[in-house]
């Protein structure tokens, strides 16, 4: 069964733009990226649009559909009623460039900055050797799809342009955890996740985790951990101690 849908699109470019209004047919079973590329071959040839695989698994599609962010490839038509208008902008928190494609390179810069993994050396039979949980645990974190859905729903990086400068974003603050909670890495993160990567700019809102499209628990799993170790490791008596020697 077919409908006519109305779309508003974001259309412009980085010196700016307007929403503009389309009719559109939709066909049953049909995603808003569907939608979205039969407007591109009927309507508007040159909408700027960035997708790969249509199947949540690149993160390409991002975009913010009816203000809330989303894959386009993952958003059903009929979450929406057929008489509701279906609003996609770009993200916010990135500069656009054109359409619905935005520049997202602060991520790639940020993810760039972090430590590599660093393990300890094998065990004498030549193996690692890690418990099941820490495996899931890295698991959990490793499904990001680096769809930035988290980094631009995060108010500290949404509304305050300047706070880019001082925090990574919920993805790299997982990141940070995964790797300071595994068992053979060898490298203590504590600091810079605090000093260098922004850890105490998130005041733990949980927006991250509930946009996130492969659900993974960021602030339960990841940050708050992390806050914790960060925390044992500043009021740990002994650390404390070796700090004061160690300035003598
Ligand atoms: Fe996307 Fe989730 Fe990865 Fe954030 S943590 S970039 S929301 S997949
Ligand atoms: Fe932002 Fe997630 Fe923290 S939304 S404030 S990083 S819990
Ligand atoms: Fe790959 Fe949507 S096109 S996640």
């Amino acid at each position: 069964m077919s409908y006519d849908a109305t779309f508003r699109v974001w259309r412009g470019d980085a010196e700016g733009g307007d929403l503009q209004s389309f009719t559109v047919a939709v066909n049953e079973g049909e995603v808003v990226l569907d939608v979205i590329h039969r407007l591109q071959s009927t309507q508007a040839g040159d909408l700027a649009v960035r997708w790969n695989c249509k199947a949540g698994k690149c993160g390409s599609c991002s975009a913010e559909i009816n203000g809330r962010p989303r894959l386009m490839c993952m958003t059903r038509m009929s979450t929406f009623g057929e008489d509701e208008t279906v609003t996609v902008t770009p993200l916010r928190t990135f500069p656009v460039i054109r359409d619905l494609v935005t520049d997202v390179s602060f991520n790639y810069e940020q993810a760039s900055r972090i430590p590599a993994f660093t393990p300890k050396s094998r065990e004498e039979d030549g193996n690692h050797r890690m418990q099941q949980v820490d495996v899931e645990r890295s698991q959990e974190f490793r499904k990001c799809i680096e769809c930035w859905l988290c980094q631009d729903t995060c108010h500290v990086l949404r509304d305050h342009e300047g706070n880019k400068a001082a925090f990574s974003g919920p993805r790299f603050m997982i990141r940070l955890a995964e790797l300071d909670m595994h068992p053979l890495d060898t490298v203590d993160r504590r600091d810079a996740a605090q000093d260098d990567f922004g850890l105490g700019y998130c005041n733990i809102t949980k927006c991250c985790s509930e946009v996130c499209p492969e659900g993974i628990h960021l602030t339960d799993n990841g940050i708050i951990p992390l806050k914790e170790r960060v925390v044992d490791r500043k009021f740990d008596p002994l650390t404390w101690l070796g700090s004061r020697i160690g300035r003598r």
